[in-house]
């Protein structure tokens, strides 16, 4: 199949800040020659539209762990996370987010590698800090490594690092990342200043905040009350020197919310309700090719 390319857009970079020394870009990595993806990498998120102004655009990473979900439930080939990644890509992402988890109960291995080789865009590794998860994300040498916790037994992310208390394992973790070539690093934490403060400290150079309360809240008043966390810990990032991302049941109707209350937000991750739609989104059109399979030559 055809890979997409993204249109190119122009990048207004806002004047250097003076970096402390750990966003200091490390050369790129081993095999940061085969790359397909051309990454947008400027620190916040300025665009300059065709009339010459300059907006500030969150981008869209899409998530497309369900993908292999679906297909590893009947241990098939399809549908295939590379494809979907493609699909994403022409529909306008920005980006592809992919999680390797410890039990590869999705993506797997050949889905990360082939991913790296076919993702035009940003391409983003989701992963713990595992030995073995550790070492094959710098082989790939993505655009970006969000580090998360993960427990074996959760159906999905629980919420953001405990970054205090795996200060030690970060320390060995976030430096191996840079020194592969990969020029992004994030920790997925709660909007808590301790954590943003921890996150600074522990040489990473992006966030991304966990949005996870504010999706589940179960009230307006809740929801509101949340997004302004998020607004203070997205300043606290941003004062910091972090890249501010942000993700985790993020969908249509809560997106408004969100995004006019929190500010410095680069990009955000979205995978669970972009792909749910997708699958009721498609159902007609896939039962109609069906039925004109079954039907077509008799009809
Ligand atoms: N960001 C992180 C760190 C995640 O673990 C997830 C879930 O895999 C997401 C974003 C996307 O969340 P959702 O699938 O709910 O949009």
């Amino acid at each position: 199949m055809q890979f997409p390319r993204l249109p190119q857009t122009a990048i207004v970079r806002p004047p250097a800040p003076a970096r402390p020394a750990r966003w200091a870009l490390p050369p790129p990595g081993a095999n940061a020659e085969n790359k397909a993806h051309a990454p947008v990498l400027e620190p916040s998120g300025f665009r300059i539209l065709s009339i010459g102004a300059a907006v500030f655009v969150t981008n869209l990473l899409i998530n497309i762990d369900h993908v292999a979900t679906l297909r590893n439930a009947r241990a098939e080939t399809f549908p295939d996370p590379v494809h979907a990644a493609a699909h994403c890509e022409q529909a306008g992402a920005d980006g592809i987010v992919f999680h390797l988890r410890e039990d590869r109960r999705h993506i797997t291995e050949r889905d990360a590698r082939l991913l790296d080789k076919t993702v035009q865009g940003k391409l983003d590794f989701e992963l713990s800090t595992e030995a073995e998860v550790v070492s094959i994300c710098c082989d790939v040498s993505p655009d970006l490594a969000t580090l998360v916790p993960e427990r074996r037994e959760e159906v999905t992310t629980e919420g953001g690092l405990d970054v205090a208390a795996n200060r030690a394992r970060l320390a060995e973790v976030v430096p191996r990342l840079y020194d592969a070539g990969v020029e992004q690093v994030s920790l997925f934490v709660d909007p808590v200043p301790a954590q943003i403060e921890a996150a600074a400290e522990s040489g990473a150079n992006c966030v991304e905040l966990h949005t996870g309360d504010f999706a589940e809240a179960d009230t307006d008043a809740t929801r509101r009350e949340e997004a302004r966390r998020l607004a203070a810990g997205a300043e606290a990032a941003h004062e910091a020197g972090l890249r501010v991302h942000a993700g985790h049941g993020l969908d249509y109707n809560n997106f408004p919310l969100f995004q006019n209350t929190v500010p410095h937000v680069a990009e955000v991750s979205i995978g669970f309700a972009v792909m749910a739609r997708a699958i009721l989104g498609g159902m007609e059109s896939a039962v109609r090719d069906m039925s004109a399979t079954v039907k077509g030559s008799r009809a």
